[in-house]
């Protein structure tokens, strides 16, 4: 980010953000780019929110950057709504979007309603849901149980490396084909805007340009209506995947431990706490307090 930009976003955070809603999102297309960051905490929350990002999603991406899984499949609803309740209690104008996790919407469409009402409860907008035109029913009971949801077709972590075995999604005109079908089928259903995983760039521009809802891009090139990122992944925080499509705005897994390990050799040398992180009693004017009582 240039210095002006930086001073353009300064001035826009100067006056309170309004509630970003579905309406907000749905007239963002072709008008303004919309950005996301995925969020897991209260604190970063607050960050992103005073920052102007749009839309805070609560990303099953936590099972593997907080939580430590191998993958994001092992975390569970009630593990994400955990997350869900620090994010929502720190976005005050950002759209929190909770990430429905494998196994909290697969198995019936009473199982996904009640897995979304969950999110709404644990102070989410709306949810998100991975799948294609097999989804649409999902989706369709969510929407019409009165809960927005966002779609998330191309590379579908949950599941995709069990079917195609390959990330990059939309390489062959056939798969442009599928892609295509699922997103119409979503916007059919009532997703309110769709999230692209590692899509080619010419795939997602067209699929962008062929529904009326905003596409959300991460690995799916420019022509996307808004951009996600990690967050972790953005602030260099998470070390054992670096994506190539995630830029790296800063390298705070360095600066953190360039910071612990300052304060660990403080604590052993002694140099901390100094004075100013230290409190002192004044016995002499305690004992005349209680000797003053005494002989009352
Ligand atoms: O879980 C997540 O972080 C996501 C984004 C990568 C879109 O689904």
């Amino acid at each position: 980010m240039g210095d002006q930009d930086l001073q353009e976003s300064q001035n826009q955070n100067q006056s309170p953000r309004k509630k970003v809603t579905v309406n907000t999102i749905l007239q963002m297309k072709g008008v303004e780019k919309i950005s996301v960051l995925t969020a897991y905490d209260y604190s970063t929350a607050t960050i992103c929110d005073r920052a102007g990002i749009d839309i805070l999603l609560v990303g099953d991406s936590a099972g593997m950057v907080m939580l430590g899984y191998p993958s994001t499949v092992p975390v569970t609803l009630e593990e994400m709504l955990v997350f869900c309740r620090a994010v929502s209690r720190g976005a005050e104008a950002a759209m929190v979007v909770g990430d429905m996790p494998f196994g909290s919407y697969q198995q019936s469409t009473s199982k996904a309603i009640d897995s979304a009402v969950q999110f709404v409860k644990a102070g989410c907008d709306a949810v998100k849901l991975e799948g294609g035109a097999e989804a649409a029913d999902r989706v369709r009971a969510i929407v019409d149980a009165g809960i927005p949801v966002m779609g998330h077709i191309g590379f579908r972590p949950q599941t995709s490396l069990l079917w195609e075995g390959s990330r990059l999604q939309g390489k062959t005109s056939d798969s442009f084909s599928r892609l295509l079908a699922d997103a119409r089928a979503l916007e059919k259903s009532g997703v309110f805007s769709l999230v692209m995983e590692m899509v080619t760039a010419e795939a997602a521009d067209k699929i962008s340009k062929s529904i009326s809802i905003p596409t959300i891009g991460i690995g799916s090139g420019p022509g996307c209506d808004g951009q996600v990122l990690v967050v972790h992944d953005a602030l260099g925080i998470y070390d054992k995947i670096k994506p190539r499509f995630a830029k790296r705005y800063a390298d705070l897994a360095e600066q953190m431990f360039k910071a612990i390990s300052t304060y660990r050799s403080e604590v052993k040398s002694g140099k901390f706490p100094d004075e100013s992180n230290t409190f002192h009693a004044d016995f002499s004017s305690r004992t005349k307090i209680a000797s003053k009582k005494r002989a009352e």
